[in-house]
């Protein structure tokens, strides 16, 4: 048997959870909110996608859409610190929101950690 990805820990309907949570802080964030589309549904599929092959499951994201070159694909949008962490605490929010704990959580947050400090583009309005 092959070794339990990541992805397979947390499971499909869990991390689709999770997902769901994390766009409706993201709604609600006043630092987020004017950068993101009125309507996220298109936006949470994709992440959908792409989580599931970040966490080592199948490559969804990129049979439809080609590599995700997140940090191109992110450049349009000003991703200063502050918007790194508070992308940050939406998803710590949605983690605690869906009951994902212990070691999967660190492993998976600390990867988000490292992905979303390479998003930074801009520098906060104040810098
Ligand atoms: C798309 C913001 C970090 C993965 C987007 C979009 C915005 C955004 C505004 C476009 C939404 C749309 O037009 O549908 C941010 C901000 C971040 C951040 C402010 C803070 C650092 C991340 C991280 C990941 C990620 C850490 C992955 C681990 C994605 C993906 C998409 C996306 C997969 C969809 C790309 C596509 O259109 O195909 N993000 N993002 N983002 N983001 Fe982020």
């Amino acid at each position: 048997k092959p070794p339990l990805t990541p992805y397979d820990a947390i499971g499909e309907k869990k991390l689709h959870a999770l997902i769901d949570a994390f766009y409706k802080n993201v709604k609600k964030h006043p630092l987020l909110k004017p950068i993101f589309p009125e309507d996220l549904t298109e936006t949470a599929r994709k992440q959908k996608q792409f989580m599931t092959q970040f966490l080592g499951g199948p490559p969804l994201y990129t049979k439809e859409h080609g590599h995700p070159m997140l940090r191109a694909r992110h450049l349009p949008f000003p991703i200063t610190p502050r918007r790194a962490e508070a992308w940050l605490s939406c998803m710590r929010k949605a983690m605690d929101e869906v009951g994902l704990d212990g070691e999967i959580r660190e492993f998976f947050y600390d990867r988000l950690v490292v992905t979303a400090h390479h998003m930074i583009n801009s520098k906060d309005e104040d810098q």
